[in-house]
């Protein structure tokens, strides 16, 4: 019979890059501190960067400390760091894999029925090559342990790249060994999204055509593209955060309650929503997309001096089914905008009828309920209460939760937390499948096609602003606008946002 095995390790590719240090290494550390990680779990750092055991724990030390430093706890940093190991080398190489093999052999004392995640954090040409050389040596098959292998992204450059790519990776992986991340999946709000829908009766009755007006998706960032200059000019928006981040939200919106928390189950939902978004066309996308670039971008590093870029994209998308047909969703993202803020507006639809009669130019505004994905994650609940001692005025208030207040400051854990522990457990709900991918990649590729062309044309906008003029247009003319709805910059200002959709009634 064979012996059970004890040691579970990660393996990070790429260990020496920015994602080790900023995210992976503090979210292992915080699991280690809440004592989640498996008994006689070890990491091994693997890079081409010279490197020992000793400067890799250094290098992970300053990472916990500069980039969470409220976890930093030196006794639990003491018996973490004794688990932290570093190997040079190229192990795209069938000679150096083989020194890699020994070394996971030796760190589980000898045996080579370990555990193993393999995570691929290097830049994505070397995923093919590193998949081959780890099965080449047999290092993905598992026989008492188990072997996965987590893909960061980008994964693809578009549809038929993401193919190609899974088409390497099914050569030597079964697809439930293959975690691909979505770190967007990974933030704690963006779960509750469910909780929100499918724990609770008062939504669900109301999440449909029927009540529903319009739906925004907002991911701004108020940082431009740091220092990967080279990289994102190479990619741009549509590519770096629609076809991942923003359609997974899209699809935890609209989907349907799935039959059980199964992670099949969970993973079939969001892909029927995809399968329903009607696609934008090369001819649609003047219409129904808007792309940006901030002023100033050409001259970033690593930029070309004319490049075309957009580094702000709006889209406004249909859901072809039952729940969804005539309500647009409006997603938008960019770089070097008035504030980082992820929401969601779900913006009702107005009352049929309304008897007040409302002072001349008062309107009563729709509902709306706001979901803050971050920075203040929490759920705001807009609604009009008539102001107390007037005859006939109304405004607008908000029921508002935030986790802080209700979990404490520090409750909220990083997506790769999450991401991490559930690769270890075996639960994949949260990764994309290979079909996920390519049929993200299928809805931006022509829009990718269309603005690469040129149109729509693209318009700059200032640092700092809400984007291009135009996007303020965008949502159409019918009274609709952005809202802000979660506490951020214009939120406070309450003539902002979300506007009176019903016509006014004369007092
Ligand atoms: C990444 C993008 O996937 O997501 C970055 O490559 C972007 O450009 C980042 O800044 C945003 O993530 P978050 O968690 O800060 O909203």
């Amino acid at each position: 019979m064979a012996l059970m095995t004890e040691t579970t390790t990660l393996v990070i590719f790429g260990a020496s890059g920015d994602l080790t240090r900023r995210k992976l290494v503090p979210a292992l550390f915080e699991l280690h501190r809440k004592q989640r990680l498996p008994q006689g779990f070890r990491l091994l750092g693997a890079a081409r960067s010279p490197g020992a055991d000793a400067s890799f724990r250094e290098q992970a030390m300053q990472g916990v400390l500069a980039h969470a430093p409220g976890s930093f706890d030196a006794s639990a940093w003491n018996t973490f760091a004794a688990g932290l190991y570093y190997l040079e080398g190229d192990f795209a190489s069938p000679q150096e894999i083989v020194r890699l093999k020994a070394r996971l052999t030796e760190l589980a004392g000898g045996r080579d029925d370990s555990n193993v995640l393999f995570y691929l954090a290097t830049p994505p040409q070397a995923y093919t090559g590193l998949v081959e050389s780890l099965a080449g040596a047999g290092l993905t098959a598992a026989h008492s342990g188990w072997r996965r292998v987590i893909i960061e992204k980008p994964f693809g450059s578009d549809l038929e790249s993401a193919r190609q790519l899974n088409h390497a990776l099914h050569r030597h992986l079964r697809e439930d060994q293959i975690y691909r991340i979505d770190h967007y999946l990974g933030k704690e709000t963006v779960q509750n999204v469910l909780a929100l829908r499918f724990a609770n009766s008062i939504f669900e009755p109301v999440w449909n055509r029927n009540y529903i007006d319009h739906v925004q998706i907002t991911v701004a960032e108020s940082v431009g593209i740091e220092h990967r200059g080279r990289f994102y000019d190479s990619v741009g928006v549509l590519r770096d955060v629609f076809q991942n981040h923003l359609l997974q939200l899209l699809a935890m919106i609209a989907m349907e309650p799935p039959a059980s928390f199964d992670p099949e189950a969970l993973r079939d939902e969001r892909q029927k929503v995809l399968q329903s978004v009607r696609p934008i066309t090369e001819a649609d996308a003047a219409q129904h997309t808007l792309r940006g670039q901030y002023q100033g971008y050409r001259q970033e590093e690593g930029v070309d001096h004319a490049s075309p870029t957009a580094t702000y994209g709006s889209l406004r998308l249909f859901i072809d089914n039952w729940r969804w047909q005539g309500v647009p969703f409006f997603l938008r993202s960019g770089k070097c905008l008035a504030a980082k803020t992820t929401q969601v507006t779900i913006q009702f639809k107005s009352v049929p009828h309304l008897m007040f009669p409302l002072p001349a130019g008062q309107a009563i505004r729709p509902n709306a309920l706001f979901i803050c994905l971050q920075p203040d994650e929490g759920i705001h609940l807009r609604f009009e209460v008539k102001v107390p001692d007037s005859l006939r005025q109304f405004r607008s208030v908000d029921m508002e939760f935030h986790y802080a207040e209700d979990f404490g400051p520090q409750a909220i854990p990083e997506a790769y937390e999450r991401l991490l522990l559930d690769a270890i457990n075996g639960d994949a709900s949260l990764y994309m499948r290979a079909d996920g991918i390519e049929l993200g990649w299928a809805l931006v590729d022509p829009i990718r096609r269309s603005w690469d062309a040129g149109q729509p044309e693209l318009q700059t906008y200032i640092p700092g602003s809400w984007g291009p003029l135009a996007a303020e247009t965008f949502l159409g003319a019918d009274g609709r606008a952005w809202a802000m709805g979660c506490g951020d910059g214009q939120a406070s200002d309450p003539d902002h946002g979300v506007p009176a959709t019903t016509p006014t009634v004369k007092a």
